[in-house]
């Protein structure tokens, strides 16, 4: 015997829904008539039922795809999605200064910088003493590590991606194809339906613990003033224009 299990993403769900209810109330109701309709003008009658039935069946299933439609941003563009848009995606917005310029405090860091380290003479001594067969910029091992989702095994990546921006918005904040949409971005919780990562402690415990070749102790205080990049206070998200699709 074999199990045949379905699986259904929302709107198909809502979809299937439907269309069971539809189902089930067109069996019924040829049933009563049965009762009622003289057997000999009952396949007349039935053909008619059954346009009938047809037109409402196409009706509903408009309505339920068109519901399905306005919820996806909200629930099907979910984590399960793993599209690493690239830091010129956030920059468009997060370099300016009403908004705080948290893309000037990321530059500035030494995770911008992480896939430059891994072309210097330090790297290629440790790789080296790691008896690596390829260059360290070229190795999994240093580069889980010193480039963005490359330890996601799911990672795919957009048109705007470069490897050469090291650790970018993207290792900490999760995959933003999604939940960089201006409509989407100004309200936190559909931002985070949409992948967007509040990171703690933990995610930075991912890079900084004692499988790096150069460990410094990780005190998360002190490490996260150095890349501290607040919103502005005063700035007031109002719904940024997203007419510029190509982002
Ligand atoms: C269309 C403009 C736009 C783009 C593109 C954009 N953001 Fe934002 N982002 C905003 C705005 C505006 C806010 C402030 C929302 C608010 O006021 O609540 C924000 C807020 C945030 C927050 C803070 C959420 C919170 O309320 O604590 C994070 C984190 C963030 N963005 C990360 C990113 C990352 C990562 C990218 C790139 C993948 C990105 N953003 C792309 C406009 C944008
Ligand atoms: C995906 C990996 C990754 C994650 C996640 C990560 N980092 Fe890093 N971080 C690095 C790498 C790689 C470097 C070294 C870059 C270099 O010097 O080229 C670094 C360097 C730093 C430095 C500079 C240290 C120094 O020597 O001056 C600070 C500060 C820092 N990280 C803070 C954090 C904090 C805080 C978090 C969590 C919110 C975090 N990092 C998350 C990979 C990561
Ligand atoms: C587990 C994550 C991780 C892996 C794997 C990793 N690194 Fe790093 N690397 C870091 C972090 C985090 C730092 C920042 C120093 C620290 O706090 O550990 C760093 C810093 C460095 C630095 C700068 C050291 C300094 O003093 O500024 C070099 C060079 C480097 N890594 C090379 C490599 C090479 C080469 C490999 C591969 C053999 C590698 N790393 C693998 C996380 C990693
Ligand atoms: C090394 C990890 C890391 C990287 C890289 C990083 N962030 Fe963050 N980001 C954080 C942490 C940690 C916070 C603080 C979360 C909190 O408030 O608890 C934060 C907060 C924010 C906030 C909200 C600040 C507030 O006041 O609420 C914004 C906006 C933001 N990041 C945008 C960005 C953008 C844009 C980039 C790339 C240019 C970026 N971040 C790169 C770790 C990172």
């Amino acid at each position: 015997m074999s199990l045949e299990i379905q699986t259904f993403t929302a709107e198909e769900g809502l979809f299937y829904e439907n269309y069971k209810l539809i189902e089930l109330t067109c069996i019924l109701s040829v049933q009563i008539l049965r009762e009622f309709i003289p057997a000999s003008r009952f396949k007349l009658e039935g053909m008619r039922l059954m346009k009938l039935f047809l037109s409402l069946i196409l009706s509903f299933s408009t309505i339920s795809l068109s519901f399905g439609q306005a919820d996806s941003t909200a629930v099907l563009k979910n984590t399960g999605q793993h599209i690493y848009a690239g830091v010129e995606r956030c920059q468009v917005c997060h370099e300016a200064d009403e908004i705080g310029n948290q893309f000037g405090v990321w530059q500035a860091s030494k995770h911008a910088k992480a896939y430059q380290t891994l072309l210097s003479d330090e790297a290629a001594k440790i790789a080296k003493e790691k008896g690596l067969e390829k260059p360290a910029n070229e190795s999994p091992e240093c580069l889980e590590c010193h480039v963005t989702g490359y330890s996601d095994p799911k990672a795919e990546y957009g048109e705007k991606f470069e490897k050469e921006d090291g650790i970018g918005c993207e290792s900490c904040h999760g995959a933003g194809e999604f939940f960089r949409k201006a409509d989407i971005m100004c309200d936190i919780e559909l931002a985070k339906a949409n992948g967007l990562i509040i990171p703690v402690e933990e995610d930075c415990l991912r890079c900084h613990n004692e499988r790096s070749p150069r460990y410094k102790p990780f005190d998360f205080k002190i490490f996260n003033e150095k890349i501290v990049h607040k919103l502005n206070p005063g700035y007031k998200c109002e719904g940024a224009e997203d007419e510029d699709e190509d982002w």
